[in-house]
């Protein structure tokens, strides 16, 4: 908690202030210089009054709850976090698209799946009526169900939002690399999708801050072009930003992708939607919309968790809960750490949202009370690779422990540039550190390859109009079958201590 604590006024300030005021911008239709001037110039209590008849009755009708809270915050010097975004410029940010609902009360919506334990997929999915059984019919046959399994079902309120009825259901066992054909609660399309292979190779596509603009729609349909296993997501889903619509949108503009291969996420800070004294832990609707596996791996928060699959044993960390040295996800990282067996699980990969190293000029040092916090263990470890997210950019890093290139640390990966409302952070510190081996602002996918224990490629896919064009790709070598790595750990870990580069 304390560490929470800490970073609360940045988290304050990312997650509410900066979007409140591109919303603001957006919904009022003052994105043109002349009334962002006269915005501006108008002091902060009575910027609300700066908008038009029409503009307001607009916001009174669709936006009530949300006026509630920018009259909130309105009174908050929040000048700091213009400031903090006016330090790159961004490339301008593609439309948001809302995917309205098309089926039947009773049908299923926004329907995704996940991995929950060996030879189990957890599915969800949301009905808007309440009535809907929780329960999958499922078989390996188009249109033949032989097999039944029933679940859970929550929901939320946030002001006055009512999100529907949000159905989990696990289902299996199932055999590997095989396809399933699956109905939600009875009703409805038939959706199917394939289980991930028992061993290599296997491929994961990483994309990270996601959001639902074109952009969004784009590095989807690029990722889909070629076929893979599963989806990582190291936070920032739907950009909702406590608009809880819009995670409804999300989850029906993601279902065509997410109902066909496991999608396993962890949370970022648009995420967060904290609300003080009303909403004061926050996640609301990530956890009720978004259950992971953390149960099934000896999490006591869905924040984070760890899951194996093919060879991989797979870490989603939580960048905005506790992680100093006291906190729970610390002592439950250090033993997930342990209980990884490298001859089953040769490759250990995890996943964060604010990055640990980062040569751009957006969320400078942000990750930095975390790496200080949790590097050692990762570093012990021989952890293979850390992707984060958050710098809306790509950017791939050296081996690195300690600020210093080590050829037994984690390679750094970050890939905050699925498609966000907020544009691309286009400026990077020059010169360039000699840890940062490839760098680039544009938006795109990643895929990793893991071919077999020592070898996978991997290949950062750039939005390039129609084709994704493969702009950055290396071939990577698990630490597990370095034997250098697992000896003299601790001369190494001495040597590394000397901070050479400040990133
Ligand atoms: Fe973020």
């Amino acid at each position: 908690m304390f560490s929470l604590m800490q970073s609360y006024p940045k988290i304050f300030q990312l997650t509410y202030l900066t979007p409140l005021k591109s919303n603001f911008l957006h919904f009022l239709n003052l994105q043109q210089a002349p009334r962002i001037h006269f915005y501006y110039k108008t002091p902060a209590p009575f910027r609300y009054f700066a908008a038009s008849k029409m503009e307001k009755k607009q916001w009174q009708k669709h936006f009530f709850p949300l006026l509630l809270t920018i009259f909130f915050f309105s009174t908050f010097p929040y000048k700091t976090s213009l400031a903090l975004q006016d330090d790159y410029i961004r490339q301008p940010p593609g439309k948001v698209v809302v995917t309205p609902h098309h089926r039947s009360q009773s049908d299923p919506q926004q329907v995704h799946i996940s991995l929950v334990g060996k030879d189990y997929m957890r599915i969800t999915w949301i009905t808007e009526d309440k009535g809907v059984p929780s329960k999958v019919d499922y078989g390996k046959i188009s249109g033949k169900y032989n097999a039944m399994a029933e679940g859970e079902h929550t929901s939320y309120h946030y002001f006055f939002y009512s999100s529907g009825k949000i159905h989990h259901v696990t289902i299996g066992p199932l055999e590997p690399g095989t396809t399933y054909y699956y109905r939600c609660g009875g009703h409805g399309p038939e959706f199917s999708f394939k289980t991930p292979p028992p061993t290599f190779p296997i491929e994961f596509v990483v994309v990270g801050d996601l959001g639902q603009t074109e952009w969004t729609a784009s590095t989807l349909a690029h990722v889909d072009s070629k076929d893979y296993d599963v989806f990582l997501l190291p936070g920032d889903l739907s950009y909702a930003d406590a608009q809880q619509p819009l995670w409804d949108s999300f989850g029906r503009l993601v279902e065509p992708y997410a109902s066909r291969r496991p999608w396993m996420v962890t949370e970022g800070n648009h995420e967060i939607e904290i609300f003080p004294i009303i909403y004061p832990h926050g996640f609301q609707a990530y956890n009720a919309r978004w259950l992971m596996p953390y149960e099934e791996s000896g999490s006591t928060s869905n924040l984070y968790y760890s899951f194996d699959v093919a060879g991989s044993h797979i870490i989603m960390l939580g960048s905005y809960t506790d992680f100093d040295e006291n906190s729970d996800q610390y002592k439950w990282l250090e033993a997930d750490l342990a209980k990884v067996d490298r001859e089953k699980t040769p490759w250990v990969i995890m996943l964060l949202h604010a990055p640990w190293y980062n040569t751009n000029s957006a969320h400078k040092g942000e990750g930095e009370s975390m790496r200080k916090a949790m590097e050692d263990l990762l570093y012990e470890a021989r952890v293979d690779v850390v992707f984060a997210g958050h710098v809306h950019a790509y950017e791939r890093f050296t081996r690195i422990y300690n600020k210093k290139a080590d050829p037994c640390g984690p390679i750094y990966i970050t890939i905050g540039d699925g498609g966000n409302r907020e544009g691309l952070a286009l400026t990077f510190e020059n010169p360039p550190s000699e840890l940062s081996l490839y760098r680039e602002p544009s938006f795109g996918h990643g895929r990793l390859r893991v071919i077999d224990e020592t070898r996978a490629h991997w290949s950062w896919h750039r939005n390039n109009d129609s084709d994704a064009y493969v702009a950055d790709e290396v071939w990577l070598e698990s630490l597990t079958t370095s034997e250098s790595c697992w000896t003299n750990t601790e001369d190494r870990s001495d040597d590394s201590k000397v901070n050479k580069d400040e990133l």
